[in-house]
């Protein structure tokens, strides 16, 4: 049955370039959805930039322009990237919009009427030489839970644990470099405790993995603490209605901005916001996150849904992190590369296949290095793959004129082939990418044995023989069509080649037919080798 299904990514904070550990988390998704379009489901693919909070303050101050003027001129060159990666969204917006002031005020103000929101005098940090409250990202500490060292205010990078910024161990502000004090402050509190059933429920209804279900009840037994929604002047993003010098918690409007970037999706493609979002939707809503953002995904996401009357998501796939040589990524450490820089070296379709190659549907980290990299794209794509088709279309081309044989000696060989792939649907729907570069890989190697088996350039010689040559050689550009048709989610550039090169759309309702008595174009150099000594460039300033 045709389904609609909603797919975001999490939004990257406009503080900073996409870097391949973002790229992770959209070359996945992107991949999930060409394969459901291909497969005839309706998919709304949307993404935004994340704009306000600390970070964002903190990297204007740095380049000395304003936040305005930062995030503008970051959303460019995130759309510039992602596209530059064939990742197509149906709408790339902004958190920092109209839309998503709406709905920010509108879930507040839901939350007020059902009385959801607590005042609560609280202490928080101030430094004293700015005379300023510290958010966030202000202040840096360890982490109370794994100890690890110069983790901000409210989340873990190291272990994913969530707290309050107060919680965190030897705090030191990130102006003055001293150890701040604590002063009383009113804050805002959203009433999560409420909750605890319906997330209960909603938890149990398939919508993580395994291993991500058992930490999220790990949350749930150590007790779902009501949560801060506001912050203190100064700070980046929306005011909160009737409280003077208090905005709205990042947080917050990052995740409505879902709602709002579908908003305005939906106005500029005439779609049915309600269909979507209605509490009895029949809609699917897909998530992609990253293992370290679960806790806003599976507690305060859905607790805010669910009081503002909508619906909840279907799933949360979560990711693990990419890591290069087995070490974190780090912006500061320069050990990082940028969508951008890739792009120097490689085509986006390489870290495309890559990846594909390494992501299962669990949450392990993602270990990169140059040697795999190569390997995979030479031995695997490269002379698997692409030379299938190199060495049927020499012959069909300089004997045959670039035509295919009328018919197949053997049509059943042809099916047989076709059935291979049925695992591969299976693979799809799960993600696991991984299996699906495997079976692929094996398949093509049965492929290129059939060739050899059938060796046809042994009998080019003899007039009385190239009926044999074009026939065998159809069968094999029939199975490289095959394979090509589903690896397309995966490449999306290579696959636009090979259509022109195979004069044919690429799509699964075609391969009921084979092609036959049909023209093929010269290859042009359909992929190139890649180099460790490229590889290693990437890292050069
Ligand atoms: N702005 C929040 C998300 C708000 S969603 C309503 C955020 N931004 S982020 O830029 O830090 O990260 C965006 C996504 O990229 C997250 O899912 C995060 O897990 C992912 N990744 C960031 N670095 C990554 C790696 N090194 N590897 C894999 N994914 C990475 O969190
Ligand atoms: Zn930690």
């Amino acid at each position: 049955m045709k389904k609609k299904i909603l797919i975001t990514c999490a939004f990257p904070y406009a503080n900073g370039s996409i870097h391949i550990g973002h790229l992770l988390e959209h070359i996945q998704a992107d991949i999930l959805v060409r394969y459901k379009r291909m497969t005839n489901h309706e998919v709304w693919f949307i993404c935004a930039d994340d704009a306000h909070g600390t970070a964002i303050t903190i990297k204007a101050n740095e380049n000395n322009i304003s936040e305005e003027h930062l995030i503008c001129k970051i959303l460019k060159e995130h759309k510039r990237d992602l596209y530059n990666f064939d990742i197509i969204y149906n709408k790339y917006y902004s958190t920092h919009s109209k839309e998503n002031l709406f709905f920010v005020k509108k879930a507040f103000f839901c939350l007020k009427k059902k009385k959801l929101i607590n005042k609560k005098n609280i202490k928080q940090f101030y430094d004293n030489t700015k005379n300023i409250f510290l958010s966030d990202r202000y202040v840096y500490g360890s982490c109370p839970f794994c100890k690890s060292f110069k983790e901000y205010g409210d989340n873990c990078s190291s272990c994913g644990a969530f707290y309050s910024v107060t919680d965190l161990l030897n705090p030191i502000s990130s102006f003055s470099k001293k150890t701040p004090i604590l002063k009383k402050t009113v804050h805002l509190f959203f009433n999560i405790s409420s909750f605890k059933n319906i997330l209960k429920k909603w938890i149990f209804s398939d919508v993580f993995n395994n291993k991500i279900l058992k930490k999220v009840l790990e949350w749930f037994n150590i007790g779902l603490k009501d949560w801060n929604i506001s912050r203190d002047h100064p700070y980046f993003g929306f005011e909160i209605p009737g409280f003077k010098k208090k905005y709205f918690y990042v947080w917050l409007d990052a995740t409505i901005g879902y709602i709002s970037t579908f908003k305005k999706l939906s106005k500029d493609c005439n779609l049915n916001f309600e269909e979507f979002w209605n509490k009895k939707s029949n809609t699917k809503l897909y998530h992609f996150i990253g293992k370290d953002i679960v806790h806003f995904h599976s507690i305060f996401w859905p607790s805010l849904l669910h009081a503002m009357s909508f619906r909840k998501p279907t799933k949360i796939y979560v990711h693990g992190y990419v890591k290069i040589n087995n070490k974190k990524l780090s912006k500061s450490k320069n050990y990082i590369i940028s969508a951008k820089k890739w792009l120097k070296y490689f085509d986006s379709d390489s870290l495309r296949y890559y990846y594909a190659s390494k992501i299962s549907n669990g949450i392990e980290d993602i270990n990169i290095n140059a040697e795999d990299f190569v390997y995979k794209i030479n031995s695997g794509l490269v002379n698997k793959i692409i030379n299938l088709a190199l060495r049927n279309s020499k012959l069909i081309n300089k004997y045959f004129d670039g035509m295919l044989s009328k018919n197949l000696e053997n049509m059943s060989e042809y099916n047989n082939f076709l059935l291979k792939f049925k695992k591969i649907d299976v693979f799809f729907k799960h993600l696991k990418y991984k299996n699906i570069i495997i079976e692929i890989l094996k398949i093509s190697n049965f492929a290129n044995s059939y060739i050899n088996k059938k060796s046809p350039w042994s009998f080019v010689k003899k007039d009385s023989n190239l009926l044999y040559v074009q026939n065998v050689c159809s069968i094999g550009i029939n199975f490289f069509r095959i394979i090509m048709t589903y690896m397309k989610p995966i490449l999306p550039k290579l696959s636009k080649k090979v259509e022109l090169f195979l004069n044919s759309k690429l799509s699964f309702k075609n391969l009921k037919f084979p092609l036959l008595n049909h023209r093929i174009y010269n290859m042009k150099i359909l992929y190139k080798r890649v180099s460790i000594k490229n590889f290693n460039k990437l890292f050069k300033k």
